[in-house]
């Protein structure tokens, strides 16, 4: 049984993969595509953080097609647009090509990023479901771990080494594209469609015969209203305070700071005078931290909760930080500690708010309003991302590293504090339990 739902999970974080894949291949690009296209700097930013346009697009699209279309459907329809942002961007000649390319990869992050956690959350047995969400995001730390590295191996195939490096991403489109068909749909959808019987075969493969008759009541029970959702509906008195906590919660998973350390590490290393040759070094070390630490978070997360998880992650980010904040106001960043500092935040982070987010994101709304729900939660992630990765480099030179840090440090306070105060423990429930505990407030 568990083996069918893991294989599935598995079909559905190749989205993640792509996610993951996708924000962390242009890093290795820039340097050849600046020359190429004769980019100003500014029109280098504009060409980097073009994907982001398109994921909140994405995102938004998402919420409304996945209840339309089914979660299947339309993550076909991302791998598509994966598939075909890589042919575009690796063959663009024009600067207008590529970054049309970018936008149709950025669509297809945004919807991989809500329907690939949605979708396995919607499929796993209450259980293992922190376990089998946290698979998706096993595939981004994976997914930017392959870009990395694919990047360093084509680095020398000449001219045109940026191309193949993002024409690689089309491999795991078609992966993706072929593995969903043979995937069942989310039983919690086809429940909303009407379609109980195909519902029930699901439920009994996946959560076995003996309790699939009563989650299909369940299911039932929770979608008995045929109107269709609106984003209004999210303002509903028992739902409102829900959405709050799933924007915060998405919010301070960026501003507490991971993607400074995920997209800068090289910049940071080299403004405190290390060579770049041990850039790849240290690409290493912070991927594979990121990597292992995340397994630690699947093993824990269904046991432990992901509130415990949450906590102790802040308080050890907070620390992480606030000790590389010293190290540059005492201005001793030259030895190692400064990597230490750096690699014990990341694995903070990975073993806590790094899948934690996401799961929680997938279990906080009703199930007829999940697909909304999280798009506004997920697109308030990418804009509060965006304006974290612009800030940075300005926060960097004006502030310098120890001021910087050290307000990352006090946002980790702050999310401790409201995780501790407001967010709920969601372990070990079915989605329609924790839907009734919500509802009864
Ligand atoms: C975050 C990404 C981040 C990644 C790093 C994800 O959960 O949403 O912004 O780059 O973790 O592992």
């Amino acid at each position: 049984m568990k083996g069918y739902v893991v294989l599935i999970s598995i079909v559905a974080a190749l989205g993640g993969l792509l996610f993951g894949f996708d924000t962390a291949v242009i890093s290795g690009t820039i340097n050849f595509i600046q020359p190429y296209f004769g980019l100003s700097e500014a029109q280098l930013g504009w060409t980097v953080s073009s994907l982001l346009f398109g994921c909140i697009a994405g995102v938004f699209f998402a919420g409304k097609a996945g209840d339309h279309y089914g979660r299947k459907k339309v993550l076909m329809l991302a791998a598509f647009l994966f598939f075909l942002s890589a042919i575009g961007s690796a063959s663009a000649h024009s600067l207008t090509w590529f970054i049309a390319a970018r936008i149709l990869g950025g669509l297809a992050v945004g919807v991989a990023s809500i329907l690939s956690p949605m979708y396995i959350a919607e499929l796993a047995p209450a259980k293992y479901r922190g376990t089998l969400v946290s698979l998706n995001q096993l595939a981004i730390v994976v997914g930017i771990l392959i870009a990395f590295f694919s990047n360093y191996l084509l680095v020398d195939t000449g001219v045109n080494n940026w191309r193949w490096m993002l024409l690689v991403m089309a491999a795991p489109a078609i992966l993706l594209f072929v593995s969903l068909f043979f995937v069942p749909e989310s039983p919690r959808w086809l429940v909303g469609r009407n379609q109980n019987d195909a519902a029930l075969k699901v439920l009994q493969k996946t959560s076995g015969s003996a309790f699939a008759e009563t989650e299909l009541k369940e299911i039932e029970q929770t979608l008995t209203r045929q109107e269709a959702s609106t984003y209004r509906d999210l303002l509903a008195p028992k739902v409102k305070p829900l959405l709050f906590i799933g924007i915060i919660l998405a919010v301070f998973q960026q501003i507490t700071g991971i993607n400074t350390i995920m997209y800068y590490a090289p910049k940071i290393f080299a403004n405190i005078g290390q060579s770049s040759d041990s850039a790849l070094l240290q690409t290493i070390a912070i991927g594979g931290t990121n990597l292992v630490f995340t397994l630690v978070a699947m093993l824990l997360i269904d046991r432990f909760g992901r509130k415990i998880l949450i906590v102790i992650g802040s308080l050890g980010m907070m620390l992480m930080l606030a000790g590389l904040s010293a190290l540059f106001f005492l201005q001793e960043t030259s030895g190692s500690l400064v990597l230490v500092f750096i690699l014990g935040y990341i694995a903070f982070f990975a073993a806590s708010l790094g899948p934690a987010l996401w799961v929680v994101a997938t279990e906080l709304f009703p199930n007829r309003l999940r697909s909304k729900g999280m798009s506004i939660a997920i697109v308030s992630l990418w804009i509060a991302c965006t304006i974290v990765t612009i800030a940075f480099p300005v926060m960097l030179e004006k502030l310098s590293g120890g001021t910087t840090f050290l307000i990352f440090a006090v946002i980790c306070l702050a999310n401790l504090l409201y995780v501790w105060r407001y967010v709920p423990e969601t372990k070990g429930k079915t989605l329609e339990e924790l839907e009734a505990d919500f509802a009864a407030g």
